[in-house]
């Protein structure tokens, strides 16, 4: 095996198999078993400088697992981690050029807000000007100097979860791992510290590996979503390439809100399904005969289009400001959401309806 030198080193993206050449962080076949319970499956991954990669999935997908193994938390099974082009296998946690924060930010109770930020620069032995300086510098771009003299207790959660940022940037790793930081903050605070993470990361440069289970959170924030599932990398895209191309069922449904018609492919452009025969969008090709058909709330309507339509009934209707949406029941009970335009009749509750879609506004699924 290669021992790591920056050129050569090569990894095939997931969804693709193309070879990538280099990267900030590459992780190859990198692979987790506790016991009989495989935790992260040999996966394979390039993160480039400054990228921000969110690790998006269901409880129990791998995400921490696959943080754990690019900081060294816990020794892989398999496969290799590569920063900068140099094998990470036998270095230890705290010689890894990485920051660490995670959900539940311990910030040590007996130091002040400016003491919590200098200690990581502390335990590096760095000088004490040095120190001051880069503390101050930090409390702004989190915009807590007005409160370096609190402890932790003094402060609100949104305020503690700050100053576990500020304690990550401060030493200017050029990794930095986040496993869900904002998860135990309220919806509102964690919108705003979206934005504060997000402004950190531009103004550090830094390269950044993001856990969520969010999927709102992950669209928002990042440059690509690693989705994972059952121990695997699901699909890696930008939010844009995920949203719009899901390859699965699964991605399809845990990104965003999607009518999923499972069905059978006709191995040309239709799909039989218990709810009608579908016009697939042109080109359309599938792996397997079993196939589904996703359509997106936005790119459904009131009325047929191209030949597609399904009947159902209306049991909701939900105004979100911006936006209506319309829930109604097919005949088997199942739900279909569309959104409704501006200019759109709403329709009434229990009011038989006919929504159908654009064929090439769907996506054939595996
Ligand atoms: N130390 C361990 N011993 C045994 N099994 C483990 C260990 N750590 C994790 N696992 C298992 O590995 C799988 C992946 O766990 P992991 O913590 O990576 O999931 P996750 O995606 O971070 O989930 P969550 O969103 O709930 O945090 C789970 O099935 C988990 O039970
Ligand atoms: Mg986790």
């Amino acid at each position: 095996m290669a021992t790591g030198a920056g050129a050569g080193m090569a990894v095939r993206e997931p969804n693709t198999g193309k070879l990538v050449i280099e990267g900030k962080l590459v992780i190859e076949g990198l692979g987790k078993r506790y016991g009989a319970t495989t935790a992260l499956e040999p996966s394979s991954l390039s993160v480039a400088e400054g990228e921000f990669l969110t690790l998006l999935g269901p409880s129990g997908s791998g995400k921490t697992t696959l943080l754990q193994l690019i900081c060294g938390l816990v020794e892989a099974s398999e496969g290799r981690v590569v920063i900068d082009g140099r094998d990470q296998s036998n270095m230890p946690v705290h010689q890894r050029d990485i920051g660490l924060v995670f959900q539940h930010y311990a910030l040590f109770p007996h130091l002040t807000v400016a003491e919590n930020i200098a200690f990581p620069l502390k335990m590096r032995g760095r000088p004490s000007a040095e120190i001051a300086g880069r503390v101050a510098s930090t409390l702004d771009m989190v915009h807590l100097g007005h409160l370096a003299g609190r402890f932790p207790r003094e402060l609100s959660g949104g305020q503690q979860q700050r100053v576990a940022l500020a304690r990550c940037f401060v030493y200017q790793p050029s990794i930095i791992l986040m496993d869900e930081p904002l998860g135990a903050l309220d919806k509102k605070l964690r919108e705003h510290m979206q934005i504060e993470i997000k402004r950190l990361h531009r103004e550090s440069g830094a390269t950044i590996v993001y856990v969520t289970h969010d999927q709102e959170e992950a669209l928002a924030m990042s440059d690509r979503i690693c989705l994972m599932n059952h121990a695997k990398i699901e699909q890696l895209g930008t939010p844009r390439e995920i949203y719009e191309r899901p390859r699965t069922a699964f991605a399809a449904d845990f990104i965003g809100i999607s009518n999923i018609f499972r069905g059978s492919w006709d191995g040309n452009g239709a799909l039989d399904t218990p709810h009608g025969r579908f016009a697939l969008p042109r080109g359309a090709h599938c792996q397997s005969k079993d196939a589904a058909l996703v359509i997106r709330p936005e790119n459904l309507h009131l009325g047929e289009r191209d030949g597609n339509a399904v009947s159902g009934r209306v049991s909701e209707i939900v105004y979100a400001g911006s936006e209506t949406r319309v829930i109604a029941a097919l005949g088997d009970g199942s739900p279909l959401v569309l959104r409704l335009g501006p200019d759109d009749p709403v329709p009434a509750i229990d009011q038989a309806i006919v929504a159908g879609w654009a064929r090439d506004k769907a996506v054939l699924v595996a």
